[in-house]
């Protein structure tokens, strides 16, 4: 807390000095062999957010989850008890993938009260237990208890399902998130119902993307043309600045003032903004959620825009302002590729102009993450020609500092503890 809030002088930057001020390399986005290390320093050892637990509202609700950075797939599903688990999904009899629908890559949820195997039948309850094998006398001193499906570490953190594919995790979920993210318990994340999700395959390193999610320098020039001319060149010359970065172990914040959309002049708005009051930052009508938590807000803006909590290594929540909020996934499928996933959580819309004002928002949140995502394949294919090795970073890219800053601490403490030191 000691660095809380901005001192009264100097930047971001130098209030963190143990990022520097240099220019910063990419190679850690563009090696083959880096990406091979960071898989096993860090998708195998941190907490992994794979979903909510409204995915999985009653007993036998399930769903599998592809995870080709961890070279597995998983099911996670809520057991008879009504605790959610988590198992590597792969049959004990010879391997076949225990549960997917019509094709074997993709992934699935249902509900069900066992799990039976396509290949030849063997089933599993929610717990996980060997309960029937076909013709199990053919079998030879086949001892049904000790062939249950394997488990993965499974923790919830106010509704979000996480796994770890550590042997022994070194730390409990809560340790990893850390003070700054448990002061985010108490939103009321139960009652966001209505959700929009997409996913994007996009080619270039998934730490690139994050990036892009980490600093606003970017939006009033790569986003000009979304927003109306005269918003977007006020904001380039006011030289937008967020008012509050923070940054907790391995975990990241940037907070950002906002903008009231109706009260802006009527040509920095776009009609179908006007005809369904809404846009992208979010339905104009603000719901009342009640009292917000500790961790919200923490520069007390307002108005107040939005607070991005970026969750080592590939997870961001982001409130906005308005009463809502979104989630980001970058799972990486190779060094220069990544399977981006965005969700959008409102309350549950009450009238079909509420719902509107929803998919508006939705939609426009989803345009601009693909514009984003299309200069990412631009900047992947460059900086693999390897002609340049050194990039410039601003005050306000001092998030990306520390995402690339920290991969690199993980990758080095994995190193150092197999190497048996
Ligand atoms: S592989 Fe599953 S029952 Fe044979
Ligand atoms: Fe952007």
């Amino acid at each position: 807390m000691a660095r809380f809030p901005k001192p009264p002088e100097g930047s971001w930057t130098e209030h963190y000095p143990e990022l520097g001020t240099d220019p910063v390399s990419y190679e850690d986005s563009i090696s083959p062999e880096f990406y091979e290390k960071e898989r096993r320093a860090i998708f195998k050892r941190a907490w992994l957010n794979v979903g909510r637990t409204e995915q999985v509202p009653r007993k036998g609700s399930y769903f599998t989850k592809e995870l080709k950075v961890a070279s597995t797939s998983i099911i996670v599903v809520r057991t008879t008890s009504g605790e959610v688990k988590a198992y590597h999904n792969i049959c004990r009899h010879r391997g076949n993938k225990l549960v997917w629908n019509d094709m074997p890559l993709e992934e699935t949820s249902g509900v069900c009260r066992q799990f039976t195997c396509k290949y030849h039948a063997w089933r599993y309850d929610l717990d996980g237990n060997l309960t029937f094998v076909q013709q199990e006398g053919e079998f030879f001193n086949l001892d049904k208890s000790r062939y249950g499906l394997v488990p993965v570490h499974c923790e919830v953190w106010e509704g979000f399902i996480f796994v770890n594919f550590a042997k022994e995790p070194e730390q409990s979920l809560r340790e990893f998130l850390g003070p700054m993210i448990t002061a985010l318990e108490g939103y009321p994340f139960d009652k966001m119902t209505s959700r929009f999700y997409y996913r994007s395959e996009v080619k270039a390193n998934w730490k690139l993307y994050m990036d892009a999610f980490q600093e606003f320098y970017h939006a009033p020039v790569l986003h000009a043309n979304q927003s109306p001319t005269a918003y977007s060149k006020a904001a380039a010359e006011a030289g937008f600045e967020a008012p509050h970065y923070r940054i907790e172990g391995p975990h990241r914040l940037v907070s950002t003032s906002g903008v009231r959309a109706w009260e802006m002049a009527d040509e920095m708005r776009k009609p179908i903004e006007d005809i369904c009051q809404s846009g992208l930052f979010g339905p104009w009508d603000k719901p009342d959620l009640g009292e917000m938590p500790p961790g919200l807000n923490p520069a007390k803006c307002d108005p107040w825009g939005l607070d991005s909590f970026q969750l080592f290594p590939n997870f961001v929540i982001l409130f906005w302002g308005q009463g809502w909020y979104l989630t980001y996934h970058y799972w990486p499928t190779s060094y220069n590729t990544h399977l981006f996933e965005g969700t959008v959580y409102f309350p549950q819309p009450r009238t079909p102009r509420e719902r509107i004002a929803q998919e508006l928002a939705a939609v426009s949140f989803k345009e601009y993450g693909l514009q984003d995502a299309n200069t990412l394949e631009a900047t992947q294919s460059m900086i693999e020609s390897r002609v340049l090795d050194d990039f410039l970073l601003c005050d306000q890219e001092v998030l990306i500092r520390h995402l690339h800053k920290e991969t690199a601490a993980w990758v080095e403490d994995y190193e150092r503890k197999t190497a048996g030191v």
